[in-house]
């Protein structure tokens, strides 16, 4: 039987999404990869009783995360029943539907049909009553805003979702939703999107200002650039990693020689900060003001315990953020 850290909550910081009152960890676990059926239950097991122990009390998953599309989903619940039942208040368990999931018109996304059946289809994998937070995971060109919003807030009245998000919404269309929601009353306090050294134009140019107008939060995905903003690719290319694996067509060998030169001077000032670049790389996204946590995935445990040591240093001097930009540019 599972008895979580009891120091747990004395190790990490939370900060509240946005203007509600949802506090979320600094660091989050996302299950996109790692928890599929071709990864061992066991390290799954490991991944997620290692992350509860040191505060993390973020889980985020998606109707399609795997692989298969489901699996982590399934994974996740039978891991909950047999570990985390008794911590369910503990936690924020977050879900998604948009993208790609079952056949016909109605698998993906943001139908108020297509909505409503991915989140009840989801509840059912994960064994869970309601998930914390609900998404649409991504805009949908053919559906009005207005009922995609419904649906969410649908799952709300439903007592499905305790709070609903977006994610990949650029500024303008997060701006009229926002504006709808407000109209509903929803519990509308976040938005996930793409946020690294490598990828800043979306939130730094586009969303920040809504973000902060709209009192929404954000939780910035692939903080790590799926693991090339990490010490993973210094010595060539790891047969266990993300680039290498066939099974994960996310990232490939290809992506990673171009970067090299880059994380290499980027590992230079990460131990200057006496820090590893994954650290520095995670620090610098909670620089931006409206992030309130970042989402991270794992391959194993010490992956996780070495990230979360970010928060020995999360300040940035000047001098830092001018040779950063200049290895950026
Ligand atoms: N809303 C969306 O559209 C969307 C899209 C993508 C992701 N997400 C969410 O964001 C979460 C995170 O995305 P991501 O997995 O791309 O994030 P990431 O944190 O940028 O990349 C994770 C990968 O980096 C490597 N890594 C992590 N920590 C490391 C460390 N300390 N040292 C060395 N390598 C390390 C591991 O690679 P190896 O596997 O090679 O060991 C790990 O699998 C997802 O699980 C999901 O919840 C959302």
């Amino acid at each position: 039987m599972y008895i979580a850290e009891e120091t747990r909550y004395e190790k990490m910081e939370y900060r509240q999404s946005g203007r509600s009152g949802l506090k979320l960890p600094l660091l989050s676990l996302g299950l996109w990869q790692n928890f599929g059926d071709y990864d061992p239950i066991s390290n799954q097991r490991e991944i997620l009783r290692g992350a509860f122990d040191m505060g993390i009390t973020h889980f985020d998953l998606a109707n399609n995360y795997g692989g298969p599309a489901g699996a982590a989903e399934k994974n996740f619940g039978r891991i909950f029943k047999e570990d985390f039942r008794p911590y369910r208040d503990e936690m924020i368990i977050s879900s998604k539907a948009g993208y790609h999931m079952w056949e016909g018109p109605y698998g993906e996304w943001g139908s108020r049909k297509s909505i409503i059946a991915s989140c009840d289809q989801s509840l059912k994998r994960m064994g869970l009553d309601y998930v914390d937070i609900f998404y649409h995971h991504r805009p949908d060109p053919d559906t009005p805003l207005e009922e995609t919003a419904e649906a969410l807030m649908q799952l709300v009245r439903q007592g499905k979702a305790l709070y609903v998000g977006i994610s990949n919404y650029n500024g303008e269309d997060t701006k009229k939703m926002a504006e709808i929601m407000r109209r509903k009353e929803a519990p509308f306090i976040i938005h996930q999107m793409r946020y690294n050294m490598f990828s800043r134009e979306l939130l730094e140019d586009d969303l920040a200002p809504v973000l902060e107008e709209e009192g929404l939060g954000a939780i910035t995905f692939s903080p790590l650039a799926q693991g090339l903003l990490t010490n993973r690719y210094l010595h060539g290319i790891p047969e266990d990693s993300r680039a290498h694996r066939k099974e994960i067509p996310f990232l490939s060998e290809e992506q990673v020689t171009p970067t090299l030169q880059k994380i290499n001077a980027l590992q230079e000032i990460a131990e200057a900060r006496d820090q590893t670049l994954a650290q520095m790389a995670l620090a610098w996204n909670l620089r931006q003001k409206a992030v309130t946590s970042v989402l991270v995935g794992a391959s194993r445990l010490s992956q996780l315990q070495e990230s979360v040591r970010m928060m020995d240093n999360l300040e940035f001097s000047a001098e830092e953020v001018a040779k950063i930009e200049q290895v950026l540019k």
